[in-house]
Formats: C-alpha cells, sequence, structure tokens
C-alpha cells in the first residue's frame, strides 16, 4: 500500500510522479501467486460491460466455479453482491477470480461462467476470510497473496486478523482530507494490532518503504 504520512490512500493531486513505479516495483519483490483488492478498487480494472439476460430459468447450485485456465498468478476481487461487470476473464495474463455471498443472482453466476471468470463463495451473505483463503489454496494453489487495498478490504482482514505482513510505501504527502479511505478502515472498534518492524529503506522521491510482521 501507498499511503500518504497521515495514512489516506486516495493519490488524488499528490503530485509523487514517481508513486506508481515503486508500488509495482515493490510488489514484485515478493514474488506473490495472487493480488486482491476490494470490489471499489477492482472497478477501474474490470472495466463496463452489459450482463445479458439468461434465457433459461434452471437455478444454478451455489458452488465455487474454477474456469478452465493455464495462468500461473491470479487477479482476485471480492464483491459480496456481484457489482463489477468484467469485460474479460484476464487482468494483464492473470486469471480473475471473484469472491461472492450466495446472494448474488443466477444471471450474474451464468455471466461469470460464459466470461471464463472462476468464483468463490464466501458465505451466505457475510464474507468468511479464513474459509476463503483456504480454498483460493486448495482449489488455485496460491500460498502468498498481496492483499492491495483500498481501506475496506484492508479493514476486514486486519479484524480478521489474517495479515502476516504489512508492507508500506510512505508518500512524502500530508494529506488531510477527512472522510478518504484510510491504509485500515475497520466498520466496528476491533482491537488495534502491534506490530513488529523488519526494515526501513529509503526509496526515489521521498519515498520511505516499511516492513512489519504482524505479532
Ligand atoms: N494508495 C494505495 O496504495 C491504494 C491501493 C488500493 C486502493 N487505493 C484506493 O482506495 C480507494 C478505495 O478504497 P475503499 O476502502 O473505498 O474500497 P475497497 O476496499 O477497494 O472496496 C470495498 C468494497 O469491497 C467489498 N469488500 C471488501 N472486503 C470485503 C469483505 N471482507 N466482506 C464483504 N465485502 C467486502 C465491499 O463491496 P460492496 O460495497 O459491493 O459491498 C466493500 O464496500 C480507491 O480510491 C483506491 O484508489 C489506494
Amino acid at each position: 500500500m501507498t499511503p500518504s504520512i497521515d495514512g489516506r490512500i486516495v493519490l488524488r493531486d499528490w503530485n509523487v510522479p514517481n508513486a506508481t513505479r515503486e508500488y509495482e516495483r515493490t510488489a514484485a519483490t515478493f514474488d506473490a501467486d495472487a493480488w486482491i483488492i476490494g470490489r471499489v478498487s477492482m472497478e477501474p480494472y474490470a472495466g463496463k460491460t452489459r450482463i445479458p439476460a439468461r434465457k433459461s430459468r434452471e437455478p444454478i447450485a451455489r458452488e465455487d466455479f474454477v474456469a478452465p485456465h493455464d495462468a500461473e498468478s491470479y487477479a482476485i476481487a471480492i464483491d459480496p453482491s456481484g457489482k463489477l461487470t468484467w469485460r474479460e476473464n484476464n487482468i494483464d495474463g492473470e486469471h480473475v477470480i471473484t469472491i461472492l455471498t450466495k446472494a448474488v443472482s443466477d444471471n450474474y453466476l451464468a455471466f461469470l461462467q460464459a466470461k471464463g471468470i472462476s468464483y468463490l463463495f464466501g458465505g451466505q451473505s457475510k464474507i468468511d476470510l479464513p474459509s476463503v483463503l483456504q480454498r483460493l489454496r486448495s482449489r488455485f494453489g496460491i500460498k502468498k497473496l498481496l492483499l492491495e487495498g483500498g481501506g475496506k478490504i484492508n479493514g476486514t482482514f486486519l479484524e480478521a486478523n489474517v495479515i502476516d505482513e504489512v508492507s508500506i510505501l510512505v508518500a512524502p504527502v500530508a494529506d488531510g482530507s477527512v472522510g478518504t479511505p484510510t491504509l485500515f478502515d475497520v466498520e466496528k472498534n476491533a482491537p488495534a494490532r502491534s506490530l513488529k518492524l523488519m526494515s526501513v529503506e529509503k526509496r526515489p522521491g521521498g519515498i520511505v518503504w516499511l516492513r512489519y510482521k504482524v505479532r
């Protein structure tokens, strides 16, 4: 994640020219199997397309669906009610997996299947993160997963205590905008997690790379 010094994460008018390059370069050092982001952050990557009306009235079972693919890495979204209108089943060659709840419509499931997009059910109406992470491993072999924001998905992972390490590129910006997403936005008052500092590295453009283990 790339937060400002006050933890805000929407880059708007930050004017940090090398932020994206440093973000991608840093992410690559982890050699991860997949990355996961929230529905809001995924919208620009998913694109826009029309969801066709389904002709069949046959109900579709609420079972995980692994679409045929030969990708070695994965782009994953949490989209509980099926709002993303995916244009493709991959992002730069990385196979798309979407995490849904069972409340999504048959029409939407038929759309995903026709597009060749894999999906897992996270629960009836809520997402059970430990169960999803176990199935990402058993069904797709995903062992190392980069959690790449925004604040809401990060907050749910923090609350579920399923983060091993925090890696942040602190941008040289004091943002100050009240109400903007932050590094971790937890809905309820979850207990704060204590971190152990692992490394500090100065990066071009005044960016500082901090790595922590979650205790
Ligand atoms: N600076 C950085 O490094 C960085 C990185 C990534 C993103 N961002 C920025 O972050 C902003 C978006 O952040 P955000 O906090 O508003 O949104 P977000 O975390 O990207 O997406 C939140 C949405 O994802 C779904 N979701 C995520 N986790 C869930 C869970 N465990 N259970 C159920 N639903 C879950 C929900 O979708 P529904 O609303 O459909 O229920 C939720 O409202 C964007 O402006 C983006 O540019 C910054």
